[in-house]
């Protein structure tokens, strides 16, 4: 008897395709436009990111047979999983590489759909969802850097936790921390008490393998939907277009197999090439210098050394008010949406705003070096000197004054809002090389 056979003339085959193409075209609209199938149309972003995603999904899970979640164990439980167990260290060091390229993957992602003009009309709620999704990406990679409980992973999430406490600095400037801190409050939260200890590995452990996948897991799902309710992928509409339609199956399924395959290859070559860092035990006593908070907060860290309260509060607060208001305040739909800059004219700002806030920025850090404030320092005066007067504050503000600038020459919201955006990423991503290459003990300026 025919081994494919079941019951009537339908075989396994044709049942497992029936079942894959139905999953499929719940996520993906039935047709898809030619267009959005071109490399230049994502560059496969979502798709890379949904694949390194999947990829922590299944690494996390196997690395949870052997971790455990305690301070005086936690940090031998990677040493077993790396020299003990059977491929541990490819799979950990898998874990941890995509984990970064997600944060880094994701920022592209919401690059390309900036500069795109993919967040008009409908497509508004997919950008606010992004942006939620980018902060829980980052915060699933940051609680998991505690968990090797080593040198690295205890004294950035002790900076982390500077951070979140900076909102102190204006507090103690008024006088009033004793009646009201909720920059202690956001420290205690994070912490689960004063200090990085059990109760914050329990908490971060939790966030990391529950809380976090799951919600992001369920955005995810909501992003995909909300793809398919905008009618596919922002391009631009053309008279021809009914013509350029294809069925989503399988040419897209092709498409993204190939991905997920290119993803999970260049994973494991990483993986087997290069070993993510395990420095000593984690050592209360011993503060490494510089403590440095992961690659993706170091832009924020550096701002924080000027002023805890600009960097640490204000300004991102204000970089994301910023993100979650851009398709409201940018509504040029009919012209921009699906047009790479919105053409030449915002391409040519996008260039002009980097060079022109990075060289601001660039200016005001290296005056920095040479100058200081001539206030007592501690006093009241030089902290709120320092406040005001500090290349972050003041390169933040130059980039709104640059962006106010090309909305009166040129009356278009896009390129006001584009001049923006890339004055605030070319800013931060300044900052956050000067973090990584730049500074050393005490975090001094080095070269
Ligand atoms: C875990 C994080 C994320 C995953 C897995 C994900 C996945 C995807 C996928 C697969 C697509 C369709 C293909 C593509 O555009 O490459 C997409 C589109 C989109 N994503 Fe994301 N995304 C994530 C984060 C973000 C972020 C941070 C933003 C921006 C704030 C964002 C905004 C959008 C928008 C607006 C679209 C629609 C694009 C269009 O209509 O052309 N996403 N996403």
């Amino acid at each position: 008897m025919d081994q494919q056979k079941t019951t009537g003339d339908v075989t396994v085959r044709e049942r497992i395709k029936n079942v894959s193409q139905n999953f499929f075209l719940h996520i993906h609209a039935p047709r898809i436009h030619q267009d959005s199938l071109t490399p230049q149309a994502t560059w496969g972003l979502g798709v890379i990111l949904a694949s390194l995603f999947f990829t922590q999904l299944i690494t996390g899970m196997l690395l949870m047979i052997h971790y455990t979640p305690s301070v005086e164990s936690a940090y031998y439980s990677v040493k077993e999983i790396i020299f003990y167990v059977p491929g541990g260290r490819v799979l950990r060091n898998i874990h941890r590489w995509s984990a970064h390229a997600m944060v880094f993957v994701t920022f592209l992602h919401l690059f390309r759909t900036f500069y795109k003009g993919a967040y008009y009309g409908t497509r508004r709620t997919n950008w606010v969802i992004g942006v939620v999704m980018l902060l829980v990406v980052m915060m699933m990679s940051f609680s998991g850097y505690l968990l090797p409980w080593d040198q690295l992973a205890y004294w950035a999430v002790t900076i982390g936790a500077n951070i979140a406490a900076s909102f102190r600095e204006l507090t103690d400037l008024i006088g009033i921390t004793g009646l009201f801190d909720p920059g202690g409050l956001f420290k205690r939260i994070l912490l689960g008490g004063q200090e990085v200890g059990q109760a914050t590995l329990t908490r971060f452990f939790t966030l990391h393998v529950i809380i976090l996948p799951v919600t992001l897991l369920i955005l995810i799902g909501y992003h995909f939907w909300r793809i398919r309710k905008a009618g596919g992928l922002a391009r631009v509409v053309r008279s021809d277009e009914d013509q350029k339609e294809i069925p989503a199956w399988p040419t897209a399924l092709w498409a993204e197999l190939s991905i997920f395959l290119l993803v999970a290859a260049t994973l494991l070559i990483l993986g087997l090439l290069l070993d993510a860092p395990l420095k000593i035990l984690a050592n209360t006593n011993l503060p490494e210098n510089p403590a440095k908070s992961p690659w993706y907060l170091l832009g924020i860290q550096e701002v924080v050394s000027y002023s805890a309260f600009m960097g640490g509060f204000i300004i991102p607060l204000l970089f994301l008010g910023f993100l979650f208001y851009i398709p409201w305040f940018d509504r040029e739909e009919e012209e921009s949406s699906g047009v790479w800059f919105s053409g030449k004219a915002g391409l040519k700002i996008t260039w002009l705003s980097m060079l022109l806030c990075g060289s601001v920025t660039i200016f005001l850090v290296t005056l920095s070096l040479f100058i200081t404030i001539p206030v007592k320092p501690g006093s009241d005066l030089s902290v709120l000197l320092s406040m005001l007067v500090n290349p972050g504050t003041l390169s933040v503000t130059g980039y709104f004054i640059w962006a106010w600038i090309v909305s009166r020459f040129t009356s278009s919201r896009r390129i006001t809002v584009i001049a923006l955006f890339t004055g605030f990423m070319t800013g931060w991503t300044i900052f956050m090389i000067i973090g990584i290459w730049f500074r050393g003990e005490n975090w001094h300026f080095i070269l």
